[in-house]
């Protein structure tokens, strides 16, 4: 597969304008274009979504033009509730889902929406990043419960606190906005895990029934996993699930030194 990664404030040049609809309530929508087979550089396609014919998120808008205007379009969705992760997007700037999204928010009437695929990740095409790297790290962090007691007749039993102590964390949909935001991955992103991973490293180190914690904090010893965070933040800021992984990065570091006295 022929590799692009699109940088942070790009220059893409302009690529076809679609004819307007007609209608009352149209929002313009720039659209990143790339098709690997094509053999064209990467372009800004213009469209204009009729509003009082969709939906008002981002999601349908781009749901509304492969329907009605381009079928060529490609994106990745699947619940359209926020819950699946799949439809994470640079939208008017920032990392978020498109399905949550309200494409009159963040950007004045009249101005385009500019909709980009997450960056500096390599594009499969138009809005489709490839996750391979991003999801081998979510492996190495084995996110699955591990035991050596022997497993109960019936469920591992949790008390309410230690329970509690798994918020925050466990709400993670894993939709790679946090880690493609975050500088410190953009540069060391092939050794960085990245905030989307350490927050579920997070989720199951602190998981009460989890009997792996020494090795999975011995999994994290290394100048790059988990040292390259700064606490920049830039993750907690780019969570459409409002968590903080940055926060979660912290904890776990902390749980490092302290394991060491
Ligand atoms: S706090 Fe850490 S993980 Fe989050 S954006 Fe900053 S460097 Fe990246
Ligand atoms: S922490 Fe938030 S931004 Fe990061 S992967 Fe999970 S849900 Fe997405
Ligand atoms: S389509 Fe599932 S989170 Fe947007």
């Amino acid at each position: 597969m022929v590799e692009f990664r699109l940088p942070i404030n790009s220059r893409i040049e302009q690529g076809t304008v679609w004819p307007k609809p007609t209608g009352e309530s149209l929002r313009e929508f720039q659209v990143y274009r790339w098709n690997p087979e094509d053999g064209r550089n990467p372009r800004l396609d213009t469209y204009f979504v009729d509003q009082n014919n969709c939906g008002p998120m981002v999601l349908d808008g781009l749901i509304w033009i492969k329907n009605n205007v381009d079928s060529t379009l490609t994106f990745r969705r699947s619940c359209r509730e926020g819950v699946c992760g799949s439809c994470s997007m640079n939208i008017a700037g920032q990392n978020t889902l498109a399905c949550t999204k309200s494409m009159n928010e963040d950007v004045p009437e009249g101005e385009p929406l500019r909709v980009l695929p997450l960056p500096h990740q390599p594009v499969v095409k138009d809005l489709v990043p490839d996750l391979t790297n991003f999801y081998a790290q979510l492996a190495l962090i084995e996110p699955w419960l591990q035991t050596t007691s022997p497993t109960p007749q019936t469920e591992w039993r949790q008390s309410h606190e230690d329970r509690a102590k798994l918020d925050g964390l466990y709400e993670c949909i894993l939709c790679a906005c946090c880690s493609t935001s975050c500088p410190s991955y953009w540069w060391n992103s092939e050794r960085f895990l990245g905030p989307a991973a350490l927050i579920q490293a997070a989720r199951w180190i602190n998981d009460s029934r989890d009997e792996a914690t020494g090795e999975r904090l011995d999994m994290l010893e290394d100048p790059f996993r988990i040292y390259r965070c700064h606490t920049i933040l830039n993750c907690a800021k780019a969570c459409p699930k409002g968590l903080n992984p940055g926060e979660a990065i912290s904890a776990l570091r902390l749980k490092m030194v302290q394991r060491k006295f």
